[in-house]
């Protein structure tokens, strides 16, 4: 990797090894840089490295060798402070949601800001109202500005995840990375949730790292298809240049495991 491609990039990840326990391969020689403002998403059967990457990302993971810059702080030497700082620019978004479901909507978003704020923030009116206007917005954004005051477990899944969507926006992040963000949700709600972080990133220029396990929906939304096999990049490619049929085909020959990513034509039909 050339100096200069490191320097274009807010991820980049140079030779990367992750080893458990001295013995189960999370990460095998991993290289790509990510530039600012693309929407790249990681396929591969589970166990394939997907999450293990996206915490090698956040600062999470330390690699075993190889090495870590995001947004120019070196995650292997970064003090914690520094770390902490860094994760500050990263939205998280989790297949789970993690919302917390006896608050308010608008209270689940606010603590969003939580990173910028000193201290902790109890009930609704610990936020300024400056802040909460901001959530607001938010929430107009991911269309759901009439369930603010509602309780967030009350909401539909795809609801749900709208609102952590919105959380993960009050950070104001440079990247937001997504570990399956659409697991949970039936194929409406999940082409509804993918589009939506397609069209946020593309208007604030944010650069976003999700798996998936649904073919289709990477082929559609996304920029760059990046598919990973026990732990090694097996696929690099702009989604535009790739089919589902090319996609398997590079997963399936000569290996040993079938891939099992959903098939577009499961996903294509209503749920
Ligand atoms: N903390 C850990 N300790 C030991 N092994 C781990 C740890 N985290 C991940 N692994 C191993 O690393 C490999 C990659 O796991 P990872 O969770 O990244 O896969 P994945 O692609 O996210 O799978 P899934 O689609 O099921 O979420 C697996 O063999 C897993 O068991
Ligand atoms: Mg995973």
């Amino acid at each position: 990797m050339t100096a200069s491609e490191r320097n274009a990039s807010v991820i980049s990840l140079d030779r990367v090894t992750k080893t458990f326990d001295k013995r189960i391969v999370g990460l095998r020689d991993v290289t790509f840089t990510v530039p600012p403002g693309e929407f790249c998403v990681l396929l591969g059967s589970s166990g394939a490295g997907k999450s293990t990457l996206l915490r090698h990302i956040s600062g999470l993971h330390k690699p075993t060798s190889g090495k870590v810059s995001v947004l120019g702080t070196d995650v292997e030497t970064a003090r914690e402070r520094t770390l902490r700082s860094l994760r500050r620019h990263i939205g998280f978004i989790f297949q789970q949601f993690n919302l917390v479901g006896q608050l308010s909507v608008l209270e689940n978003v606010c603590s969003g800001a939580l990173g910028r704020l000193r201290g902790p923030r109890l009930g609704l009116l610990a936020y300024s109202s400056r802040l909460r206007r901001e959530a607001l917005q938010h929430l107009d954004r991911v269309g759901l500005p009439d369930q603010a005051f509602q309780r967030a477990d009350t909401l539909s899944g795809g609801q749900q995840q709208r609102v952590a969507i919105a959380r993960a926006l009050m950070q104001r992040p440079a990247i937001l990375l997504a570990d399956e963000p659409v697991a949970s949700l039936d194929p409406d709600s999940a082409k509804m949730v993918m589009g939506l972080l397609q069209d946020i990133v593309r208007e604030q220029r944010m650069t976003l790292v999700s798996s998936l396990h649904q073919l289709d929906l990477a082929l559609s939304c996304a920029d760059r298809i990046i598919g990973l096999q026990r732990g090694a990049i097996v696929l690099d490619t702009p989604a535009c240049l790739m089919n589902a049929d090319t996609v398997m085909e590079v997963y399936n020959n000569g290996s040993p495991e079938p891939m099992t990513l959903q098939a577009p034509t499961r996903l294509g039909s209503p749920g």
